[in-house]
């Protein structure tokens, strides 16, 4: 459910024709809806409200500040993957306590800093991270919460890019990794080992693999507390999946008993890290044309807007809607044609084979379902000036994000 609907043959965000957003803010733009962002925000929090669970808004799928602030205002915390990350979420407000620090590939001067602010967990996913905490833990004298992140070897049953518990997968450790560690752990006096933590992927639909990545984390947890470490919580990542086409993902209450049933008798706190599910359906990409061709097998909508702002469809092969701003854009006497983006890559598609009236030089439309790994994917590919972001709330529009000026490109350089 979200707040983009056509009055009239008008596309609206709210309260706010997309046409005027466009006449005030140029093209491409991404348009965010706050009423969509607290209605998501509260219905997930609402789904899990029955048991001791801490939501970790997944800062990479949507990382702009003011973004941010009405996430973490509606009582989330944040799973960050790296210091820039780390400090976005500072400048929105969080309370360090409501920090997880998730990521592959952890730097020493991200992981102090992080420790200096106290955050409340970092999630370990190697032999190699673990003793570089338990250095910079002994030469802070700073004590650390850590969660092991476990590879449980469960396909998420998605993309294959977005697949991340599988053990060809660069994620997390599997059990006969893990096991050599708890010694230096058990001896370590400022590392405590308070949880465990997976992620198996992203854009789940099928709930199967969620389930029996939680049984296997409820037994982790439970061994480890056998053996005596005061385990308080299991983070079992984000991965909701959403309906982008035909998709049917489960309801929120579903996706909460998955994991509640599992959790509930352990007793231990339940950690989730969703981003996706909050934030898709929250934007879409407004753009207009450039120009419209036909070869002999095909015709292309030449957008302002392309991969470099807009990554999925390029990358995953994603399908996103493509909604004229205009409605009347649509009806008899259709044609089929590629959406596409100006950068030199055949790859640079925003939509496959859709069936339209010929639009003209101008004409507006808007991508949806970009509110999540949109404008936090964007490039400067091609030299291109990342978008414009703005808010709309009810009838008022707040630009949260300038569009790059030509300058910003090379502001870095020297020459
Ligand atoms: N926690 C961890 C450790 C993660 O790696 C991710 C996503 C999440 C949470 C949030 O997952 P979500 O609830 O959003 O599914 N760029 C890709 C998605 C990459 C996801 C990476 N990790 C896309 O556009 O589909």
């Amino acid at each position: 459910m979200d707040y983009f609907h056509y009055k009239g043959d008008e596309a609206y965000c709210e309260e706010v024709p997309l046409r005027s957003i466009y006449e005030s803010y140029g093209s491409p733009t991404y348009v965010y809806s706050l009423a969509t962002l607290k209605r998501h925000c509260e219905r997930l929090f609402d789904a899990f409200s029955s048991y001791r669970t801490m939501l970790c808004f997944a800062v990479k799928a949507n990382s702009s500040i003011a973004y941010l602030k009405e996430v973490f205002s509606s009582g989330y915390g944040a799973d960050v993957v790296s210091v820039g990350e780390l400090e976005r979420s500072l400048k929105a407000g969080i309370d360090p306590k409501k920090i997880v620090f998730s990521g592959v590939g952890k730097r020493a001067e991200e992981m102090t800093r992080a420790m200096k602010l106290g955050i409340y967990s970092f999630n370990v996913e190697s032999a190699f991270e673990l003793d570089l905490l338990a250095e910079i833990s002994s030469s802070l004298n700073c004590s650390v919460n850590i969660c092991l992140r476990v590879n449980p070897d469960i396909d998420a049953k998605t993309n294959p890019k977005i697949t991340t518990g599988l053990d060809a997968t660069k994620f997390g450790m599997r059990l006969a990794q893990i096991e050599p560690l708890l010694p230096i752990i058990r001896d370590h006096k400022q590392l405590n080992l308070v949880g465990v933590a997976c992620h198996i992927g992203s854009q789940m639909i099928d709930m199967e693999p969620l389930k029996n990545a939680a049984s296997f984390m409820v037994r982790m947890a439970g061994d480890l507390v056998q053996s005596g470490f005061p385990i308080k919580l299991i983070n079992m990542g984000g991965g909701l999946g959403i309906k982008y086409r035909d998709e049917v993902p489960p309801s929120l209450d579903e996706y909460a008993n998955v994991l509640l049933n599992a959790i509930r008798p352990t007793g231990l706190q339940l950690v989730i890290e969703p981003g996706r599910v909050v934030a898709g359906n929250t934007g879409v990409l407004l753009s207009s044309v450039i120009g419209v061709k036909s070869t002999e097998s095909k015709n292309f909508i030449i957008l302002d807007g392309s991969m470099t702002e807009f990554m999925r469809p390029a990358f995953y092969n994603s399908y996103h809607d493509i909604e004229p701003v205009k409605s009347d854009l649509s009806g008899n006497g259709t044609e089929i044609f590629d959406f596409v983006g100006p950068v030199c890559e055949s790859s640079d598609v925003l939509g496959l084979d859709r069936s339209l009236h010929r639009p003209q030089a101008g004409d507006l439309f808007y991508i949806r379902g970009c509110g999540a790994y949109g404008a936090s994917m964007a490039s400067n590919y091609n030299s291109r000036v990342r978008p414009c972001e703005v808010m709309v709330d009810g009838s008022t529009i707040d630009v949260i994000k300038e569009r790059e000026a030509l300058e910003d490109l090379w502001r870095l350089e020297r020459f």
